[in-house]
């Protein structure tokens, strides 16, 4: 099954999961949504009221942000993959239970992974950075740079709390601003990993000579 097949399966079988007890106050469930091989993935938490009503990933205030955020770093929307640990709207915006984050990342988020294969994920909050840097804590970690499982990992504030704690927004904007460093960093090391083209064929042959020529300093 090719990237866009699973995808799409994931889709269509979030949209009638009853695997975790979110099913049951969602209204739509939110996949998520990007380029199909999206250089760089956003996790966030889980829908918001705005994002169970659409079906869409932060789509709401804390989307909103999201753009900006994007748009200071020249980054639209449609340039990256958004998803969320939970695909379904925790009731009243509870924190999602543990058996709840595992039932729906080990069901969804983890082929959603493995298809788009990003080379950079960005974590929005403490239960998105907990699924790839275990034990961390978030105040020590944002705005860093890991390297996990062969992909960078960036973990940050989550908007919609920045949104309302002025130092925590600050953090991220400084934060999403080292983005773009490691962004042409990912930009290299992809470049590098490709074959060599192959060389011209010159139109007359060099001249063989016995001994390699070198240059001289001298
Ligand atoms: N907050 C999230 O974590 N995800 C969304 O999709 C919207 C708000
Ligand atoms: Fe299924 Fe995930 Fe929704 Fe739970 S949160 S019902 S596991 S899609």
């Amino acid at each position: 099954m090719d990237a866009e097949e699973v995808l799409k399966q994931v889709a269509g079988e979030v949209a009638v999961c009853t695997k975790c007890a979110l099913h049951n106050s969602r209204k739509k469930a939110v996949p998520g949504e990007g380029p199909i091989h999206a250089e760089i993935l956003f996790v966030g938490e889980g829908p918001g009221f705005y994002e169970n009503e659409q079906g869409r990933p932060f789509v709401g205030a804390a989307g909103q942000f999201l753009d900006e955020l994007l748009s200071s770093i020249h980054l639209k929307r449609s340039d990256v993959f958004i998803t969320n640990v939970v695909k379904c709207r925790p009731p009243g915006n509870r924190d999602p239970l543990p058996d709840e984050v595992s039932t729906c990342t080990s069901s969804y988020l983890q082929r959603q992974i493995e298809a788009i294969n990003p080379k950079m994920v960005v974590t929005l909050g403490r239960y998105s950075m907990g699924l790839f840097l275990k034990d961390a804590k978030i105040s020590q970690v944002h705005g860093r740079m890991y390297q996990v499982d062969g992909r960078m990992v960036v973990p940050m504030f989550h908007p919609a709390a920045a949104l309302h704690q002025p130092a925590l927004k600050d953090s991220v904007v400084a934060d999403f601003g080292r983005l773009p460093g490691w962004i042409a960093q990912m930009r290299r090391e992809e470049e590098a990993k490709k074959p060599a083209p192959e060389e011209p064929t010159p139109e007359t042959p060099a001249e063989d000579h016995d001994e390699p020529t070198q240059l001289s300093l001298f």
